[in-house]
């Protein structure tokens, strides 16, 4: 096992919270081209596949090298372009622009494609996902439970919250710095397997829990994968509690995953869609509290997408 053992100083990785003063480093405007394309068929959208909008694909394609591969590792689309558009057919722009990035996963045992995030008010101290509350922090990597995690992961907004719900992105190259300057012991410790929890998605004669490193470096990339209920849970589903050395580390990683200073924030509004490399990005939000109507509640849709290269 490898361990990147030098600090990084490449800004385009290991960035931290003064990218917030630079949103043209990644608030991306669609180009009016794209937007004809899309405007042209937006009565065939549902039946409407990437290749039918050569302008947007190479738009887009352009995007994963400079945003997801190299650059950054995240971008945001800026939704004010769609305003002419229905929430039926923005969720379709969103399918096509995902698709162009590699396939879709199942992300559930619904085989859902589309998930949608709302708070169902559910909690993750009592099992419920992430996803299905209205809680914030636990700042996290998507699906670290499955063994092989989703590369990139696409975020949509209908709706914002009424207040909150704001979202995070943090650098792992600027987390493996810090904790590097911390105690070189403590990411040995990183690289070493833990147990997380499938939260009951498995089938039977499967293991109820991964054995996986949280950091991880092959072919010159870091890869991050974590979630700390997952762990904690993992551990104990094993019967091998993390143990107060773990625990310790874990919680440095936790101080310094959560240290305002590492996070780019930004409110996503009707129509945004982020995409980040799951392998490079953490991300989370703030907690948030929604309208009472329930046709005004924090809507937003999410994919799970395998690279193509
Ligand atoms: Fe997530």
């Amino acid at each position: 096992m490898e361990i990147l053992q030098n600090l990084i100083s490449d800004d385009n990785l290991a960035w931290k919270k003064s990218l917030d003063e630079h949103t043209d480093s990644f608030l991306i405007k669609l180009s009016h081209d794209s937007i004809l394309e899309l405007e042209k068929k937006k009565d065939n959208l549902q039946s409407s596949k990437i290749n039918d909008f050569p302008i947007l694909e190479h738009e887009i394609l352009k995007l994963e090298e400079s945003y997801l591969i190299q650059g950054n590792g995240f971008f945001i689309l800026d939704g004010s372009c769609l305003e002419n558009f229905s929430n039926e057919n923005v969720k379709e722009i969103f399918r096509i622009i995902s698709t162009c990035f590699g396939q879709l996963y199942v992300q559930n045992i619904k085989n859902e494609k589309f998930v949608t995030i709302t708070d169902e008010g559910k909690s993750m101290k009592t099992g419920g996902r992430y996803h299905q509350t209205k809680e914030g922090g636990s700042f996290h990597t998507d699906s670290p439970q499955w063994s092989k995690v989703p590369d990139f992961v696409g975020l949509l907004c209908i709706r914002p919250a009424k207040i909150g719900g704001i979202s995070k992105f943090v650098s792992v190259y600027t987390i493996h710095n810090q904790i590097l300057k911390l105690n070189p012991d403590f990411l040995k410790l990183l690289y070493k397997k833990f147990h997380f929890d499938k939260r009951n998605e498995f089938k039977e004669n499967e293991s109820p829990t991964t054995f996986e490193p949280i950091f991880k470096y092959e072919d010159n990339e870091l890869k991050f994968r974590y979630l700390r209920n997952y762990i904690n849970d993992g551990q104990k589903i094993v019967n091998q509690p993390l143990s107060s050395d773990q625990n310790h580390v874990l919680d440095q990683l936790d101080k310094a995953i959560h240290d305002e200073n590492f996070s780019v924030s930004y409110n996503l509004s009707q129509y945004d869609m982020t995409f980040f490399n799951n392998h490079r990005i953490i991300h989370g939000r703030t907690s948030f509290e929604d309208f009472v109507e329930s046709d005004k509640k924090r809507y937003m849709v999410r994919v799970w997408i395998k690279n193509n290269r």
